[in-house]
């Protein structure tokens, strides 16, 4: 009943921020095309943090590389100012606007009801970022307005040594850079979301897998869908926690000649199964005979670094076997299934401008990858007929196909 009063509260708060935004002041700017106009309120957000006496000049220029449509939400600003000392500065910033982008209204009241209003990337950068260990860009000024489901990030210009687009892939090697730095954060917070205050904010405290929570409203589309998310959402109720990324991709990863990485993106931070950022990264990453040929191996070495970093950090041994993850790894397959599907069939990817070969491809490397579990070994664990995976791979390969047919090159 709450969420659906907040549902209202919000749709009507939403639709006012849509149509007379003009009525209400918002201190900061909500898309690129603001920014463009005038560098007023940016000026404004970022003068305290980088101590500028002057602006001087600011140029707008695009960092999205292939996403294209995504330039509304995401800018790249190069900034010449004094200081407060009269030195002259040069900063490269880059500007994300959390906005309900395109979405229907009932969407974003929606998230906005279920996620309380809360904005994690907004909350992530504030909060968290300075403790992950690894490469995130300095943040300058963060900021939302839940009511209106409105936030902006301001960060540094990460300049990697280089990126990898999403339909390309990666290579072995550049994927098990991922996995050391990914495990590293795992290890770091595994087991210790729960007892820190500090990350209250982070959904999936209560049951990991939270963060689906549109899942309860598009599986029922179809019954097989149902069934297996219930399974799945009772089987991982009681599930070791960790702070997870929650779109562990090429297209939000940046990697350094040195071995580091950085990672953008953390609208999808939260408390989660470890297992699940790499498992995602491992279908989603890697062309499909690349993913066949080293998914055990890439596993395995997750489960490795996993452990000895665990050990570093907590001077114990790390409470989860390596048989315990690779079933995890096979089960939350289902998981990345009902996910991606649940994009698919809501065509989630139309409105937010990425590319069709990524789409395409997402497409291809979750359905090989559902097909490739074994029914019975899966559907045992999960305590549901086997015939329900089986279903569950027809509705799938349909998902699938259907989307290719209206993403053509
Ligand atoms: N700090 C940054 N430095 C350099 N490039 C950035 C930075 N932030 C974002 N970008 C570029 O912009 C792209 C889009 O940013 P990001 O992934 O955060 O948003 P998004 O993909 O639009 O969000 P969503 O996936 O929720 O739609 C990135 O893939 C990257 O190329
Ligand atoms: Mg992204």
């Amino acid at each position: 009943m709450k969420t659906f009063s907040l549902f209202i509260l919000y749709s009507i708060t939403i639709f006012m921020e849509k149509y007379f935004h003009f009525l209400i002041p918002i201190s900061f700017d909500r898309s690129t095309n603001n920014l463009k106009k005038s560098r007023k309120k940016f000026i404004k957000n970022v003068r305290e943090k980088l101590s500028i006496r002057e602006a001087n000049s600011s140029t707008v220029h695009s960092v999205v590389g292939n996403e294209t449509g995504k330039d509304q939400y995401v800018a790249g600003l190069e900034l010449s100012y004094t200081d407060q000392e009269n030195h002259p500065k040069k900063r490269n910033l880059a500007v994300k606007y959390l906005s309900s982008r395109n979405e229907p209204l009932y969407l974003s009241s929606l998230k906005s009801a279920v996620l309380r209003g809360l904005n994690q990337e907004v909350r992530f950068y504030n909060e968290l970022a300075k403790r992950i260990p690894f490469v995130t860009p300095e943040c300058i000024f963060a900021d939302s307005i839940p009511l209106l489901y409105r936030g902006i990030i301001i960060m540094e210009k990460l300049n990697p040594d280089f990126t990898v687009d999403d339909y390309v892939g990666c290579r072995p090697d550049q994927s098990k850079t991922v996995i050391k730095n990914i495990s590293l954060m795992h290890a770091k917070f595994w087991n210790r979301v729960s007892g820190d205050p500090s990350l209250n904010w982070l959904p999936g405290r209560k049951n990991p897998l939270d963060l689906f929570w549109f899942l309860n409203y598009i599986t029922k589309k179809e019954k097989a869908c149902v069934i297996l998310w219930e399974a799945l959402y009772k089987h991982f109720a009681n599930h070791p926690i960790t702070v997870a990324h929650g779109d562990c991709r090429p297209g939000n990863i940046m990697w350094y000649d040195s071995g580091s990485i950085a990672m953008l993106d953390w609208q999808f931070a939260h408390a989660g199964i470890g297992t699940w950022d790499t498992t995602y990264y491992i279908v989603m990453a890697h062309d499909m005979e690349i993913r066949k040929e080293n998914e055990i191996s890439l596993i395995n070495h997750y489960y490795s670094d996993l452990s000895v970093s665990y050990k570093k950090f907590h001077s114990e041994d790390l409470p989860y076997s390596e048989e315990q993850c690779m079933e995890d790894h096979n089960i939350l397959k289902l998981l990345l299934g009902l996910y991606g599907w649940a994009a698919l069939v809501s065509h989630m990817f139309d409105k937010y401008g990425n590319d069709p070969r990524d789409v395409r491809c997402w497409a291809d490397r979750i359905t090989s990858a559902i097909n490739d579990l074994d029914s019975d070994f899966v559907s045992g664990k999960i305590k549901i007929p086997a015939r329900v995976i089986d279903d569950f791979k027809t509705i799938m390969e349909n998902a699938g196909r259907e989307t290719k047919e209206r993403f053509i090159e």
